[in-house]
């Protein structure tokens, strides 16, 4: 199993994951993603994006505002009931989440001694315009669904569609998290990914099932493997307010099985308290049998850090050196092997010494018209290069040589074998190995 702080300092030494403002001692619970880490997030969120919203015919995508109508939170319940149980240390004087009570020893000694569970609520509050009161009180919001349930009679006016349909989208939520240990798991500042799946009532729990079995495999062709997750289902009386039922597809991270992202079916809870609280008609006319209904909503969510510390975590490997060069022989090597669907460089074209860049440049610069995502590198010796493509998780480096045979080298990241390739026939084999995606 990946070794969480090994992860934590390869990730800012690559430019993976950095602590928010760290020039000034950082923020907790917050993190800024460096160039690959951007990367690879934007690969995940394109991925996504292309599975559920381009290439289905049932679902749109929106993009709705981070803030919004304070009424929209009292209504949904969030203002009120959106709580997590807070305890603190009376010794050390720690905060923690009453269910997620830490293992390790109080700091001066001896077990915790916790006080009684106060109701903390995460939401992060907010004011629009220039007065700071109660009038101008709203939050940044925890999750994005609710957008999606107040633009639902719009979109789907707009959109022409007919149940089942869903609404997705891709944004930024804030959680004033109580504790936010485990790197990107629990961070304040995250971004999820999900879909309101409006169904008929009664048609609900079998879409469920069927969401479920969409939601693994979306995370399983990111190269999370099978054996690392498992389902779990909450128990009736766990269930948040507006669920019936509620299964987790946890992950197996370094800290122990986490939940990695979630199904919910919402009922038509949502659709009914906006359509109270706004005095809207939020109905949904159903040709066959002549009726008004509310659908019932099944909602598959993940947070998109959440996935890539697990894509990370699968993806990461540290050897004993297996390139046989003299710097590297005495060193450990890390290799990370992202599938290369997500890997934030698909290609690096490494020329063997600086004489050959001319040469390099320009079939770098003919790649670069199929793939966004390549690398140059001339300076180093080429077993560093390779092993920086390595740790980057490149999983395809082309090295010019001086042979005049018209050919090149593709080295394999993860088995490091080396083939030559006609420069003519090259981008066919990188089309067969990558796609154009
Ligand atoms: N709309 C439903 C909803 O927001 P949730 O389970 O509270 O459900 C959705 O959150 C997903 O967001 C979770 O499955 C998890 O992947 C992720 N998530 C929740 N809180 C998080 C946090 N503090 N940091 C990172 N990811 C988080």
């Amino acid at each position: 199993m990946a070794d969480l702080e090994k992860i934590v300092s390869w990730a800012k030494r690559r430019g993976f994951v950095m602590p928010g403002s760290e020039i000034y001692g950082g923020i907790s619970g917050i993190y800024d993603f460096g160039p690959y880490g951007v990367a690879l997030k934007n690969n995940i969120k394109k991925l996504w994006w292309k599975k559920f919203v381009e290439d289905r015919d049932d679902i749109i995508g929106i993009e709705s505002a981070i803030i919004m109508n304070r009424k929209v939170w009292q209504a949904s319940g969030h203002e009120k009931g959106f709580v997590d149980e807070l305890v603190e240390c009376k010794k050390c004087h720690q905060r923690f989440k009453a269910d997620d009570l830490p293992k390790e020893k109080c700091l001066s000694g001896g077990e915790h001694e916790l006080t009684e569970a106060k109701q903390f609520n995460p939401m992060f509050k907010t004011h629009v315009g220039v007065i700071s009161d109660e009038t101008s009180l709203t939050y940044l919001r925890p999750e994005t669904a609710q957008g999606m349930f107040t633009n639902f009679k719009q979109v789907m006016e707009v959109s022409r569609k007919k149940l089942p349909f869903g609404i997705a989208q891709i944004g930024k939520s804030f959680r004033n998290e109580i504790n936010t240990k485990d790197f990107i798991f629990r961070v304040r500042e995250l971004e999820i990914a999900e879909i309101e799946y409006f169904v008929k009532p009664g048609e609900d729990e079998k879409v469920f099932d069927e969401w479920l079995k969409k939601w693994e495999e979306f995370v399983v062709s990111l190269g999370i493997k099978k054996e690392n997750l498992k389902h779990y289902e909450h128990p009736k009386e766990g269930l948040s307010h507006y669920s019936k039922r509620t299964v987790d597809i946890q992950y197996n991270y370094p800290f122990g099985y986490k939940e990695l992202t979630g199904l919910a079916n919402r009922t038509d809870f949502d659709l009914k308290v906006h359509q109270e609280a706004s005095g809207k008609d939020l109905t949904y006319f159903d040709e066959e049998t002549k009726e008004k209904i509310l659908p019932y909503v099944i909602e598959p969510t993940l947070g998109i850090e959440r996935l890539m510390l697990a894509v990370i975590c699968d993806a990461f490997e540290e050897l004993k050196s297996r390139t046989e060069t003299t710097e590297a022989v005495t060193e450990n090597e890390i290799v990370l092997h992202f599938n290369p669907n997500i890997a934030p460089v698909k290609i690096a074209v490494l020329p063997l010494v600086k004489k050959l860049s001319d040469k390099a440049r320009e079939i770098y610069k003919d790649l670069k018209t199929c793939w966004g995502d390549i690398e140059f590198d001339e300076s180093g010796s080429i077993g560093r290069r390779y092993r920086r493509q390595d740790e980057i998780g490149t999983p395809f480096c082309i090295t010019i040589d001086f042979e005049e045979d018209g050919k090149i080298t593709v080295r394999d990241r993860d088995t490091m074998k080396q083939e030559r390739i006609d420069i003519k026939e090259l981008k066919n084999y990188l089309f067969g190995k990558l796609g154009n995606f």
